[in-house]
């Protein structure tokens, strides 16, 4: 039975004394591809010497995350960004987005560097990774402007409701789902049953959002085994089905 961690932050410095570890793991439980989303290009070649130290299971992503716009040059992340897709293959443009509950002061910034990254993962036949924190109109009006054929990817972190479920899925995005899905007050284990299967990919956002029994604590992406277990009883499937379903959406999502 073999899971695909969809959007896990191996490369940062929570994982500084035991990396190794932490991935082996996750190979051991079953995890054994991951995509890295980035963040910016300070912590860009950690991230690399990463996807070095494990070329089989690491995957990258590029971007500018949206917490990080208000706090760095971001046209000079922006050149960057399209260089370093001169340079190597990656999987993806992410993370994206934007998030109000950080930098509400700075939304019109965020937006225009959200669209920006939408039209050059579009360019590059890319898919998205989309972070939305507090801003799900904010994040919808961007993808209905940029919504065609070429748009698709992740809405990673999904914790909305049914019906923002449903457009994110009608705007070309699969559902990231991650911890929350395990936490007592998640919400989202009320309806996600409603959801398709084939719309979901599953997720650690390590070092966050640890899922219970480990809430609170650093996650790492052997506990999306955890994630997959609460799947597998909101669709009344058996593990192994989730596992494969699952990993086929990511493979499609990626194109791997
Ligand atoms: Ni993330």
């Amino acid at each position: 039975m073999n899971f695909i961690d969809t959007h896990t932050h191996l490369y940062v410095e929570q994982f500084d004394q035991d990396r190794e570890e932490v991935v082996q793991r996750a190979i051991k439980s079953g995890v054994d591809k991951f995509f890295l989303p980035a963040i910016d290009s300070r912590n860009t070649e950690d991230m690399y010497a990463l996807a070095a130290a494990f070329p089989e299971n690491m995957y990258l992503m590029t971007g500018l995350h949206p917490v990080s716009v208000p706090e760095i040059d971001y046209e000079k992340e922006l050149v960057f960004i399209e260089k370093e897709l001169e340079k190597r293959k990656f999987y993806a443009i992410g993370e994206i987005g934007i998030d109000l509950h950080w930098y509400p002061e700075s939304v019109e910034i965020q937006k225009e560097v959200f669209q920006k990254q939408i039209q050059l993962a579009k360019k590059h036949k890319l898919p998205i990774v989309i972070h939305c924190r507090k801003a799900f109109k904010e994040v919808f009006e961007v993808l209905e402007e940029e919504k065609d054929e070429d748009l698709y990817g992740i809405f990673h972190c999904f914790t909305g409701t049914y019906e923002e479920a449903k457009k994110a899925i009608d705007l070309g995005m699969k559902l990231g789902i991650g911890g929350v899905l395990t936490f007592k007050n998640g919400k989202i284990d009320q309806f996600l049953h409603e959801i398709p299967l084939k719309h979901i990919v599953l997720e650690t956002d390590a070092p966050y959002l640890a899922p219970t029994p480990h809430r609170g604590k650093r996650n790492e992406s052997s506990y999306l085994i955890n994630i997959a277990e609460k799947l597998a009883s909101i669709y009344e499937l058996p593990l192994d089905e989730i596992a494969k379903k699952t990993t086929q959406n990511a493979k499609a999502i990626f194109n791997i």
